[in-house]
This record gives structure tokens, sequence and C-alpha cells, in this order.
């Protein structure tokens, strides 16, 4: 049995930093992310395989990477071995690969090739378990996490925006995410404060979207990751995802933002700027990041939908 399934990477604008439950990978605070149109994983899962193997790109993937994705079909109750095969539309050696987009699409096609149907929720709980932000992109839209699964909470056209993506770096970061939120757990002083921060943003920022507030839920992202990587920085030793550039773009939407564009920065744990902007700006946002040095790219990405099977197949040849 064979299937393909497709999901696309989020951005979070209340950030999922730091886990209550190392095992369960559930988050100390809830999150609130959007999923992007252009940043897109297609993944083949076929069952009855000799032994597991996972290709991302065409490279093949660490035994960490590999141990995680069987992680997921453990927990999905597949015993058969799989060849799992994992494409990004977009420059992964820019260093935007997805962990979130890369479970999700996973998880649904896991699940169809061993022909299980389940719903959007359990998918979801699924994902979680290779990546926590990849349970915000089996639901897709703007999706809320908080325990063990996401769900959508509005759809990807209820509030018109766009994300304009900066590349300001390439590679794989140096501490990666689960490592780095364990650390600022356990070591940063201003931990506690950033989790009880993002315990008073997540209802703040879902009545901004109610309303449909984009400057208001712009700034608030702003500010939420500004504080997550105040976090980081105070952790012993110190995680600094910034790059030259990721700063230069910090100031170039400052600046927007001086002469009157709506325009706002977010950062995960790495070096790139997502900036948020209404549609009618993202031109001249996309132009004002492409001109900061040091940056290599800049996508312009729209809200996007949830993680969706695209092909299934069983094939009836003895192994
Ligand atoms: O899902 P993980 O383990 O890759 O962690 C994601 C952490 C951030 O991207 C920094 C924040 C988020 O909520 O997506």
């Amino acid at each position: 049995m064979k299937a393909t399934a497709v999901a696309h990477a989020n951005i979070a604008l209340v950030k999922y930093w730091g886990k209550r439950d190392e095992a369960l990978l559930l988050p100390e605070a809830g999150s609130l992310s959007v999923a992007l149109d252009r940043l897109l994983t297609t993944t083949t899962v076929e069952l009855g395989a000799p032994e597991d193997s996972l290709l991302i790109d065409g490279r093949k993937a660490s035994d960490a990477e590999l141990r995680r994705a069987r992680a997921v079909l453990d927990a999905a109750g597949i015993r058969d071995r799989a060849r799992i095969e994992s494409r990004n539309d977009f420059p992964t050696a820019a260093g935007l690969a997805s962990s979130a987009s890369g479970f999700a699409a996973l998880a649904a096609a896991a699940c169809a090739a061993a022909g299980q149907r389940r719903g959007e929720r359990e998918l979801s709980a699924l994902a979680r378990l290779g990546s926590g932000s990849a349970a915000r992109s089996v639901p897709g839209g703007w999706a809320v996490w908080e325990d063990r699964d996401a769900a959508q909470v509005a759809s990807p056209d209820h509030l018109p925006m766009r994300l304009v993506v900066a590349v300001c770096g390439e590679g794989p970061k140096p501490v990666g995410s689960r490592e780095g939120m364990k650390r600022s757990r356990e070591t940063s002083p201003y931990h506690a404060a950033w989790i009880e921060q993002c315990r008073r943003d997540l209802p703040e920022a879902l009545r901004l979207l109610r309303a449909r507030d984009l400057a208001g839920l712009g700034a608030l992202a702003e500010r939420n990751a500004m504080r997550m990587h105040a976090d980081s920085l105070a952790a012993d030793p110190p995680l600094l995802y910034w790059e030259p550039a990721t700063v230069g773009c910090l100031h170039a939407v400052r600046r927007l933002r001086e002469q009157g564009t709506g325009a706002w920065s977010t950062i995960d744990a790495g070096p790139h700027v997502a900036a948020l902007c209404a549609p009618e700006d993202a031109p001249r946002v996309e132009a004002a990041l492409r001109s900061v040095p040091g940056v290599r790219d800049a996508l312009v990405c729209a809200p996007a939908g949830g993680a969706r099977v695209v092909e299934r197949s069983s094939d009836a040849r003895p192994r």
C-alpha cells in the first residue's frame, strides 16, 4: 500500500517554545499559527519495505530523523516497514526545510497507506509526535495548538494578509528546536515569564484575529517573537539564532512602518525573518527585504489550508 500527501509549513504568531511533557510532546502554553501556501511538502509512504528508509529531497535522512518518523508510524499502530520519500517545494539549501509540513504530510500519507481512516484531530496528534509545530500543519489555515492536537480556528481567507519570508542564512541551524526549547526551559531565568506572556498573548491574538485587526495582530506577533528570542538568548549556553541579515531585516521592517507601511516581523528558531503585511503592501515589503545585505531570497506567502492525501494505491504484487 502506498499513499502520497501534501502539507504546508506554518509560522506561529504566538510561538510554542517549551514543553510541559518531554515524552508526550505537550506544550507549556498554547500557540497560534498560519499555514503558508508556498512552503509545501509532498510525502509518499510505501508500506511493506524490507526496512524503514527516509529520503528528504533526495538526501538520506539521519538516524535521528528516521527515528522520529518511526515514532509517528508506531503511534499510528503501523508495524510494517516503510519507504518514505519527502520533497519540499521550496529551497531547502536555504534552511527553510520544515519539520512541520514534513511530519504533517507523513502522518496523513502513512495512515492512508495503511488504509486507516483517521480524523483531522487524530492526524494532528500523530504529527505532533514528529514535531510539535507539525500538529498545526494538519488542520492548516489559522490553527491553535494547546494540548494533544491542533484545530483550525479561522479559514485561510478569514484575514487577507501576506507573510514575506526573507531567507537570511543557509544550512541547518546550530541547535534544533527540540534541544533549544529544553535548554531555555532548564536554564533561562526568563522562561517562566515567557510562558506567562504566551498565556496572555494567545487569547488576545484570537480576539484580534476575530476582529480582523492586522495591525494589532502584527504588533503582538512581533513582540511575542522578540520575547521568545530574549528567552533563548538568556539560556546557558546562550542560543543566538540570528545572522547579521536577520537584524538588517528587523530594522528594514521598522523603517517601513515609520514610512507608513504596515509590516511586522516574526522569527522562528533560525535566522529567517517573516514579515506580516496586507496583500497590497507585499511588493513593497518584499523589495525592502531583498535590499537588505545578506538576504538571499524573499518568498511572498499567502495563508493556506491543511494536509491532504493526493494519491492512494494498493499494490498486490508479491514482495
Ligand atoms: O515543532 P518544533 O519542535 O520544530 O518547534 C517549533 C518552534 C518554533 O518554530 C520556534 C515556534 C513555533 O511555534 O513554531
